[in-house]
C-alpha cells in the first residue's frame, strides 16, 4: 500500500452537544470519538496522523499527549472543511495519499478505508458515499449521463432536482497529495454559507480530466457523524451491537446482546457465559468456562478459568484465579489477587490484598492491605482495621487460619499459621506460635454474665 497521510478534521465547535467538553472528546464505548478515528487511521501504518483542531484545541491535545505520531494543526478560525485541509498542506507530500477523516465520525472501519485507499492508488481520487432514505442536510453526489461523479452540491446550495438525490457525500475521501494541494489553492468561498468547501475539489478534478472513483459504504451508520446527544446515543448502541457480535462470533454466550456494554477490550476463552447488564471496562481477560452473573462490572481485570461470578459484583483492576466463586454483591477493589479456589461472598469488600488458594471470605467483611495464606476462613462480619486515621497498615495472615465472626484485626498485625481466633475478638497484637505450639486458640472477649432475676421493660 502507498504511503498514507490521514488528515482528521476536528476543529468544529459541536454546539449541539451543549457541553463544555469538546465534541470529539465525548466517548463511544468509553473512548473519545477522536480516539476511535486515530486508532483506525493508525492501522493503515501512516508515518504521521494530522489532526486539525480549533475549538477546545488545548483540551484535545492534552488528551492525546502521549501519542507522538499525531501532528496537531491549528485552524484558528473555522472557515470551512476546505479551509481546514488547507492548514495541513505543508505536511502533505506529493506522492502520498491524503485520507480525509473526521473526528466526529468515530466508527469508520479499517476495511472501508483500505478499500478507499486502494481505489485512490489507481484512480488518484476516491470518494466514500452513502445511500440514505433521508439525505436532508448532506452534500449530494451529482452524476452525469455516464454515471460519473461531476460534482458535490451542498444541501444549502442545491436545486430542487438535486435535493431529490439520495446518494450523499460522507466527507471521507482519499486523494493524491500533489493533486489535492493544487486544488486546495483554487478554493473560493463563493457559496450560500461563504465557506471554503472541500467538496469543490470534485469539480476541479473533473475539469482536470480526473475520474472520481466512488465506494458506497455498506452500512451508512459506519460513516455517520455525531452532532448531538441523540446521534451519540444511537452510535453507542451501534458500536455495542458490533462489539457483542464479535464476542458471539468467537463463541461467547451472551444472554441478551442488547444488554451488555463493552468499554474497552475483552478477550474470552471457551464457553464463557455473560448474563444481562454486564459492563466490561478497559482490558478484561477471561478464561474458559467462566460465568458472569447479571449486573456485574468487570474493569481492567483477569478472571481465570472455571470461575463463577454471581450477580451484582464489581471487580476492578484485580487478578481472580481459577475455580473461584464470587458474589452475589462482592466488591473487589484494585490490586487484589485471589490465588484460586476462593469463595468470596455477599457484601465482602477486598482491597489491595492477596488471598491464598482455597481461602474463604463468605459474608459481610472488609479485607484491606492484607496478605492471607492458603486454606483459611474469615468468618462473617470480620473487619481488617487497616487505617489509623492517617496511615494504612499491613496485615499478614498465615495458612490455615480461622478468624471467628465479628472479629477486628487491628493492623499492623501478623497471625501465624494454624491459628484459630474466637468470634468477637479484637486482635491488636501479633499472634506468634511458640516452639511447641501446634494449633492454638486466641480470643479477646469479656466473660459472659447472667443477671437474674430480670424483668424486661414493658410499654
Ligand atoms: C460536510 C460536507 C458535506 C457532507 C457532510 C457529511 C463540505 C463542504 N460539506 O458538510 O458534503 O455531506 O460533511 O457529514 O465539506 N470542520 C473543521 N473546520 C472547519 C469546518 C469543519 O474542522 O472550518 C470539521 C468539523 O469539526 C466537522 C467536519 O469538519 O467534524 C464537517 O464539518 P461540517 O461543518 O459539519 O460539514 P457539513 O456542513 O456537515
Ligand atoms: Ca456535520
Amino acid at each position: 500500500m502507498a504511503n498514507i497521510t490521514p488528515i482528521i478534521l476536528a476543529a468544529g465547535k459541536g454546539s449541539r452537544m451543549f457541553s463544555n467538553l469538546p465534541k470529539v472528546l465525548h466517548p463511544i464505548g468509553g473512548k473519545p470519538m477522536l480516539g476511535h478515528v486515530i486508532d483506525t487511521a493508525r492501522k493503515l501504518n501512516p508515518k504521521n496522523i494530522l489532526v486539525v483542531i480549533g475549538h477546545g484545541a488545548k483540551n484535545i491535545e492534552e488528551n492525546f499527549e502521549s501519542d507522538t505520531s499525531i501532528k496537531w494543526v491549528l485552524q484558528k478560525e473555522q472557515l470551512g472543511t476546505g479551509h481546514a485541509v488547507q492548514q495541513t498542506t505543508e505536511h502533505i507530500n506529493d506522492d502520498t495519499i491524503a485520507l480525509i477523516l473526521y473526528g466526529d465520525v468515530p466508527l469508520i472501519s479499517h476495511h472501508t478505508l483500505e478499500n478507499l485507499v486502494n481505489a485512490a492508488e489507481t484512480d488518484n481520487f476516491a470518494l466514500l458515499t452513502a445511500v440514505l432514505d433521508e439525505p436532508s442536510g448532506y452534500g449530494r453526489i451529482v452524476r452525469d449521463q455516464k454515471n460519473q461523479v461531476s460534482k458535490i452540491i451542498e444541501h444549502k446550495d442545491a436545486t430542487k432536482d438535486e435535493l431529490i438525490i439520495n446518494e450523499i457525500n460522507t466527507g471521507i475521501m482519499a486523494i493524491n497529495g500533489k493533486l489535492l494541494k493544487k486544488w486546495l489553492n483554487q478554493l473560493s468561498n463563493d457559496n450560500a454559507q461563504q465557506e471554503y468547501y472541500l467538496t469543490d475539489i470534485v469539480q476541479m478534478a473533473v475539469a482536470d480530466g480526473i475520474k472520481i472513483s466512488t465506494i458506497i459504504v455498506d452500512n451508512p451508520l459506519e460513516a455517520m457523524g455525531i452532532n448531538d446527544r441523540l446521534q451519540q446515543a444511537k452510535m453507542e448502541r451501534f458500536y455495542q451491537k458490533c462489539e457483542a457480535n464479535k464476542l458471539l462470533a468467537q463463541g461467547v454466550t451472551i444472554i441478551d446482546p442488547g444488554r451488555v456494554d463493552i468499554r474497552g477490550n475483552v478477550t474470552c476463552g471457551k464457553d464463557v457465559l455473560v448474563d444481562i447488564n454486564v459492563i466490561f471496562e478497559g482490558d478484561v481477560v477471561i478464561g474458559d468456562n467462566v460465568k458472569i452473573g447479571a449486573n456485574t462490572i468487570l474493569k481492567n481485570s483477569k478472571i481465570d478459568s472455571n470461575t463463577n461470578i454471581l450477580e451484582n459484583c464489581v471487580i476492578d483492576s484485580s487478578d481472580i484465579g481459577e475455580n473461584c466463586n464470587i458474589g452475589p454483591f462482592s466488591r473487589i477493589r484494585p490490586e487484589t489477587v485471589l490465588k484460586g479456589q476462593n469463595n468470596i461472598g455477599n457484601f465482602v469488600e477486598i482491597k489491595k490484598s492477596t488471598i491464598g488458594t482455597g481461602s474463604k471470605i463468605n459474608h459481610l467483611s472488609y479485607v484491606g492491605d492484607t496478605k492471607m495464606g492458603d486454606k483459611g476462613n474469615i468468618g462473617a462480619g470480620v473487619i481488617i482495621c487497616n487505617y489509623d486515621g492517617a496511615f494504612k497498615h499491613q496485615t499478614t495472615i498465615g495458612n490455615n487460619v480461622f478468624v471467628g465472626s465479628d472479629t477486628q484485626l487491628i493492623a499492623p498485625v501478623k497471625i501465624d499459621d494454624d491459628i484459630t481466633i474466637g468470634a468477637g475478638s479484637t486482635i491488636n497484637k501479633d499472634i506468634i506460635k511458640q516452639d511447641n505450639d501446634k494449633e492454638i486458640l486466641v480470643l479477646s472477649r469479656s466473660k459472659q454474665k447472667t443477671i437474674k432475676p430480670w424483668k424486661r421493660p414493658k410499654k
